[in-house]
């Protein structure tokens, strides 16, 4: 078995590009939120590596949380958002900042989004390190963006293709023959 690299065609981002972006996201955020304590929560699973980057260059009072959603009936006009795995805590009157990999069709963050504030969140922005704009099948903006990328499957930085790749320090084209559907 080979090893995922060299399942790869084409390097997208590249780990110096990823790193910029996350240095300037970062200051972003801290203008937004140092002195808030913030709860920064994490789509489980893509926005590990993203979250694992971004808060270890957070120099201010903040906490830390994942969730899982999955989407069911996509495609169909009232594709439904199950949260597989929620808050441990509740979370009125915090402010949560969205933590994600790729913003696509805009479900999950806007669904996410909404959820959070009727829970009673003092505040709750987006942010995401990839933004494929011409994907989106509702009107939603990250507030928080590293690199628009046009509309094609990529892997690495989190991103899966079939639960694998997730761990490719850049964000790739995988070679078209492995792509099976
Ligand atoms: P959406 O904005 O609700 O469509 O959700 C976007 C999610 O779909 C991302 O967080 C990814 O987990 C997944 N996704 C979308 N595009 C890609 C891709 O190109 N590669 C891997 N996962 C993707
Ligand atoms: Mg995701």
């Amino acid at each position: 078995m080979g090893s995922p690299s060299e399942d790869v065609a084409e390097i997208l981002v590249s780990e110096e590009q990823l790193r910029d972006s996350v240095q300037r996201i970062a200051a972003e955020v801290t203008e937004e939120y140092a002195g808030k304590s913030p709860l920064i929560v994490g789509v489980l699973v893509g926005a590990f590596v993203f979250m694992a980057d971004l808060v270890r260059v957070l120099d201010f009072e903040l906490e830390v949380q994942f969730m899982a959603a999955s989407s069911y009936g996509e495609g169909t006009e009232a594709g439904v958002l199950e949260i597989t795995r929620d808050l441990p805590e509740e979370i009125a009157g915090r402010h949560i900042l969205l933590v994600d990999d790729l913003l696509d069709t805009g479900h999950t963050l806007s669904r996410l989004s909404e959820l959070l504030m009727a829970r009673g969140a003092a505040s709750v922005k987006t942010c995401c390190i990839l933004d494929k704009p011409s994907r989106r099948e509702v009107p939603f903006e990250a507030d928080f963006v590293g690199l628009e990328i046009p509309d094609q499957f990529v892997v690495g930085y989190g991103l899966d293709y079939a639960h694998s790749y997730r761990n490719l320090p850049y964000v790739g084209v995988l070679r078209s023959e492995l792509y099976t559907s």
